[in-house]
């Protein structure tokens, strides 16, 4: 048996791909490139394509008729782009996002793993939310992770597809083992801000000081990457044994932290005080939450496991990597 890891050359889907190789699963990748890296995918099993080629994702399948299972990574993720390229991303992330199913069911693929994202939910006022709470996305890119999301849970009910969508919160650090990482030297989330800050000796722009939080900086749920990447092959056990239908999961810590408590956390492991600044939130930003769910401890036996300072270290760390790794 072999799982199928689409957008298995970025950041996410790498990392998930290592972790599987780790447990001993066999992975193949697709992925176009267009934000992956090829030195990702070096040594392994790797398709340059759209998923929305039904023509690649054949032969991917005539190649490796092995495959019974896909983890499906593969999107643009930027929300400031989403808002300014909005048909841009329905075409990648949604169009192709169908196109790729429909392809799957022709070549009788059943079982699929969908990074899907806790961007999707409307919280309350107390911010935390499990998978039951009202959805509202806010911002382009994040209605086109809860539209696929929808697509799959109807694929799901019709008795075509067993979907897992594991709702990540926000994804820090990096492989331990560091054969990947970021590949943005610029990322624009508060973390990749923070290293930014840091490297330059510069200021840290706290983007959004008037937020329903208990500092008024935004609230997230910070989740070490090599965990996230641990769900999945975790997640692939269930979709693969049990008729699933459709199982949304929230992936987070269950640790509401803000960017101000980030800012703390990251001043403790540099072991120096970071200048900070004041800015009103970027389009597309939203206050955030965090996860109050026990379902992937029931469900997957899964909890996280790392500590908001090892995705700190390990995210410190993998910026020298990046540059020996990708040349910038
Ligand atoms: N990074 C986060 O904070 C976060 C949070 C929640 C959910 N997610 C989801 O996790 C997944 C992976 O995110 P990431 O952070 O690794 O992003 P990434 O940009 O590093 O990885 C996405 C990969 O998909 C590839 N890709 C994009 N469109 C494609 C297409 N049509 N066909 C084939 N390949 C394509 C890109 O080249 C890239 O390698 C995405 O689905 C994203 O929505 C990410």
């Amino acid at each position: 048996m072999k799982v199928l890891v689409s957008g298995g050359a970025g950041f996410i889907g790498s990392t998930v791909v290592s972790a599987c190789l780790d447990a001993g699963l066999d992975a193949v990748v697709l992925d176009d490139l267009s934000k992956g890296r090829r030195e990702y995918v070096k040594g392994r099993s790797f398709y340059e394509g759209s998923v929305g080629d039904g023509k690649v994702v054949q032969r991917v399948f005539e190649d490796n008729p092995d495959i019974d299972a896909v983890i499906h990574c593969a999107a643009r993720i930027v929300v400031p782009e989403s808002v300014a390229d909005p048909e841009g991303y329905y075409a990648n992330n949604v169009a192709q996002g169908v196109e790729f199913v429909r392809t799957l069911e022709r070549l009788g693929c059943r079982n699929l793993i969908f990074s899907s994202s806790a961007s999707i939910y409307d919280p309350g006022p107390e911010l935390y939310v499990d998978e039951t709470s009202p959805l509202a996305a806010h911002s382009p890119y994040a209605r086109t992770k809860m539209m696929l999301e929808w697509v799959l849970e109807d694929c799901a009910s019709a008795g075509h597809m067993n979907v897992v969508s594991l709702r990540y919160f926000n994804p820090i650090g990096c492989d331990p083992a560091m054969r990947t990482g970021l590949q943005d030297p610029n990322p624009t989330h508060a973390l990749g801000k923070l290293i930014e800050a840091y490297e330059n000796h510069s200021s840290f722009t706290v983007t959004g000081v008037d937020w329903p939080t208990r500092d008024g900086s935004g609230m997230r749920d910070y989740v070490h990457v090599w965990d996230l990447a641990q769900a999945h092959v975790a997640a692939l056990t269930r979709v693969r044994s049990t008729s699933v239908q459709h199982d949304a999961i929230n992936l987070g810590t269950g640790r509401g932290t803000t960017v101000r408590e980030l800012v703390a956390a990251f001043e403790r492991v540099v072991g120096r005080p970071m200048p900070v600044e004041e800015a009103a939130p970027r389009p597309g930003d939203v206050v955030g939450c965090y996860t109050r769910s026990d379902k992937a401890r029931l469900l997957l036996g899964w909890t996280s496991q790392r500590s908001i300072e090892d995705g700190i270290r390990d995210s410190l760390a993998w910026t020298q990597r990046r540059r020996l790794v990708l040349g910038a």
